[in-house]
C-alpha cells in the first residue's frame, strides 16, 4: 500500500495501473478515518469489485458546524493505515487540509431540497453540513477519478444527496451504498461511538431497538405511519432518549410518507452525551 498526500502524487501513482492494457477499474472509499468494521465492509466490497482500491482519509472541516466536534473527532492515522493495509487498500490518500482547501479556495457544491430536511434542517446540523460533504466528495471524485465510490447506508441521507449530485453533475462514477454494519448488540458502527461512556452506550442501544420495534409492528401488518412511529418513540422514551427526529420517509427521495408502503425509510437522530448518533432501517420492501 502506498500513502500519498498530494494530488500530483495520487495521480502519478494511479497512472501506473491505469496505463496497463485492458479495462482497469478504480474504487474509492472516502473516509474521515478512525476506521471500524463498517468502513472495512466498504473496503472489502471495493476490493472484491475493483482492480485498484483507493481509500481517502480526511477529517473534512467544511462539514462541521462551528461548535461541533471537529477538534474532538477521533483520529488515529497509524491504526487506520494498518487497517487499510489489512483490508487490501492499494493507495491511502491522506491529504493535509491545505491540499484540499488551498488558500483562496472559494467554491462549493450544494444539492437543494434533500439537504434542507432531517440532518440538514436548521434545527439540526443544517444544510451547510451537506454542502461540506458534497464539496469534499466532489473534489475527491475529481482528484481520484474512480469508476466506483462506496458509502454506507447508515448515512442514508448523505448517500441520497451524493447520488443526486453525481446524477446532476454527470460525474462518471457508480455510487454503491452498502448495508449498515452493527455491533453484536445492534448499535450501528460509527466513529462517534468512541465518545460514549458505558451508560451512554447502553442508552444509545435504544436507537436500534426502536428501529426493530417499528419493523416488528410492520411485519405484523401495521402500515399507518403514526402507529409505526409510536412503536419507535415508545422505545426511545422508555430509555430516556429525546430524539432530534424520528421520521418515516420515502427511501428514494426522503419525501414524508403517512403509510409504510413500498420502500419506506425509518430514520432516527439523537444526541447521546457528546455523540450525535443516526440510524435507519428500510421497512416494507427492502430493495435498497
Ligand atoms: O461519511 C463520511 O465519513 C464523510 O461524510 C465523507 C463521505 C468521508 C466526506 O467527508
Amino acid at each position: 500500500m502506498r500513502t500519498v498526500r498530494t494530488v500530483e502524487d495520487l495521480r502519478s501513482v494511479l497512472a501506473g495501473p491505469r496505463g496497463e492494457p485492458g479495462a482497469h477499474s478504480v474504487g474509492l472509499v472516502p473516509t474521515m478515518g478512525f476506521l471500524h468494521a463498517g468502513h472495512v465492509s466498504l473496503l472489502d466490497r471495493a476490493r472484491a469489485e475493483c482492480e485498484t482500491v483507493v481509500m481517502s482519509l480526511f477529517v473534512n472541516p467544511a462539514q462541521f458546524a462551528p461548535g461541533e466536534d471537529l477538534d474532538a473527532y477521533p483520529r488515529d492515522e497509524e491504526r487506520d493505515t494498518e487497517r487499510a493495509q489489512g483490508a487490501g487498500v492499494d493507495i491511502l490518500f491522506a491529504p493535509p487540509r491545505e491540499v484540499v482547501y488551498p488558500p483562496g479556495f472559494a467554491t462549493s457544491i450544494e444539492v437543494a431540497g434533500l439537504t434542507e430536511i432531517l440532518c440538514g434542517h436548521p434545527d439540526s446540523r443544517g444544510r451547510e453540513h451537506f454542502r461540506g460533504v458534497t464539496t469534499v466528495v466532489g473534489k475527491l471524485l475529481n482528484m481520484v477519478g474512480p469508476d466506483r465510490v462506496y458509502f454506507g447506508q447508515k448515512d442514508a441521507q448523505q448517500a441520497l444527496v451524493i447520488e443526486r449530485m453525481v446524477a446532476d453533475l454527470d460525474f462518471r462514477v457508480e455510487v454503491l451504498v452498502c448495508p449498515t454494519v452493527r455491533e453484536p448488540d445492534g448499535l450501528a458502527m460509527s466513529s462517534r461511538n468512541a465518545y460514549l461512556d458505558p451508560a451512554e452506550r447502553e442508552r444509545a442501544l435504544a436507537l436500534s431497538r426502536a428501529l426493530r420495534a417499528a419493523d416488528r409492528v410492520v411485519t405484523h401488518g401495521e402500515r399507518s405511519a403514526s402507529a409505526v412511529l409510536q412503536a419507535a418513540r415508545a422505545v426511545l422514551d422508555e430509555a430516556g432518549v429525546a430524539p432530534d427526529y424520528v421520521e418515516l420517509r420515502s427511501a428514494r427521495d426522503l419525501v414524508p410518507v403517512d403509510r409504510v408502503n413500498g420502500s419506506t425509510l425509518l430514520v432516527i437522530a439523537a444526541q447521546i452525551g457528546q455523540a450525535r448518533l443516526i440510524d435507519n432501517t428500510i421497512l416494507g420492501d427492502s430493495s435498497r
